[in-house]
């Protein structure tokens, strides 16, 4: 299983890495604090966790779809309908979503937010604010001219309407069981067996409009063992799970990503490594 969509900041990559030291005893219950698109409880779940041992929260839309999911409500005739209304001529998507984007937020949210988010700008997280939808800037279909270094077109959605129904179909028939709850993380009990995950976005960063998060304030209140993901280490001993790609737009110009370090609290003891 991986993730429905594109995120910014989503650890598709790199989440067997980071759950590879994370020690999980037999019995304790995974909380995948920010979850996000659900890159880190997927990967978990294809390695056999049960649905039931995990419990996933976030703040933004992604914790409507995951609610959804969990409490068996998400009906993928519904996701169907919207898709179907799709352009098939790739040009005329980035319109579509545009125009889907300046509705309304309805009862079809988690339907149409997993669309717009699929082709959003960067990946950039889609929010919601009022009752409107907030972010909305989307990929345009991008076709290669005479002389240009790219040969391959880019998409406007990643992924395209196709794999997202695989991809949320895999998800639906394969998480029953599942606990999840669109809330602040600052206001989730934990549970005594829990094992925390927590992947706050990075901090200075202007990310996720009012979803931020002062994660050290929040793992001081704990005393359950609890990993955080960050672009910096926060403890002496975290460990570094990825040092960065470059990433090369398609103007060939190339930055430095993000680092990505892995943090314990309430852990004694050399890391566990799979
Ligand atoms: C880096 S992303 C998580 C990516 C995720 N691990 C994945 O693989 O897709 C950070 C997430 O934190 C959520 N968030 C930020 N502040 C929050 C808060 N106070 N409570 C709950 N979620 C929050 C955002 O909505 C966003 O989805």
């Amino acid at each position: 299983m991986v993730a429905p969509t594109s995120y910014q900041g989503g650890k598709g990559r790199i989440a067997d890495a980071i759950l590879d030291h994370i020690h999980l005893p037999p019995g304790a219950v995974f909380c995948d604090l920010c979850c996000g698109a659900g890159s880190i409880s997927l990967a978990l779940m294809t390695r056999g966790r049960r649905p039931q041992d995990i419990i996933m929260v976030d703040r933004g839309p992604y914790g409507d779809f995951w609610r959804a999911v969990a409490g068996g409500r998400f009906d993928l005739g519904r996701l169907d309908r919207h898709l179907r209304q799709m352009p098939s001529d790739p040009r005329k998507i980035r319109a579509h979503l545009k125009q889907l984007s300046r509705e309304p937020v309805n009862d079809d949210s988690v339907y149409v937010f997993l669309l717009l988010q699929a082709g959003s700008f960067g990946g950039k997280a889609i929010g919601q604010k009022g009752g409107r939808w907030t972010n909305s800037s989307f990929r345009a279909f991008w076709e290669p001219k005479p002389g240009c270094n790219r040969k391959s077109h880019v998409n406007p959605m990643m992924p395209m309407p196709g794999t997202l129904r695989e991809r949320v179909a895999e998800i639906v028939s394969n998480c029953a069981g599942l606990r999840a709850f669109r809330a602040d993380v600052r206001t989730f009990s934990v549970p005594d067996n829990a094992v925390m995950y927590v992947d706050p976005p990075y901090e200075g960063t202007a990310a996720y409009a009012q979803h931020t998060l002062d994660v050290r304030a929040l793992v001081q209140e704990l005393s359950v063992p609890c990993y955080v993901s960050e672009a910096v280490p926060l403890t002496e001993d975290a460990v570094l799970i990825s040092d960065g790609r470059s990433k090369g737009g398609i103007s060939g110009k190339r930055r430095r990503a993000h680092q990505e370090w892995l943090s314990r609290f309430n852990v004694e003891g050399p890391w566990h490594v799979r």
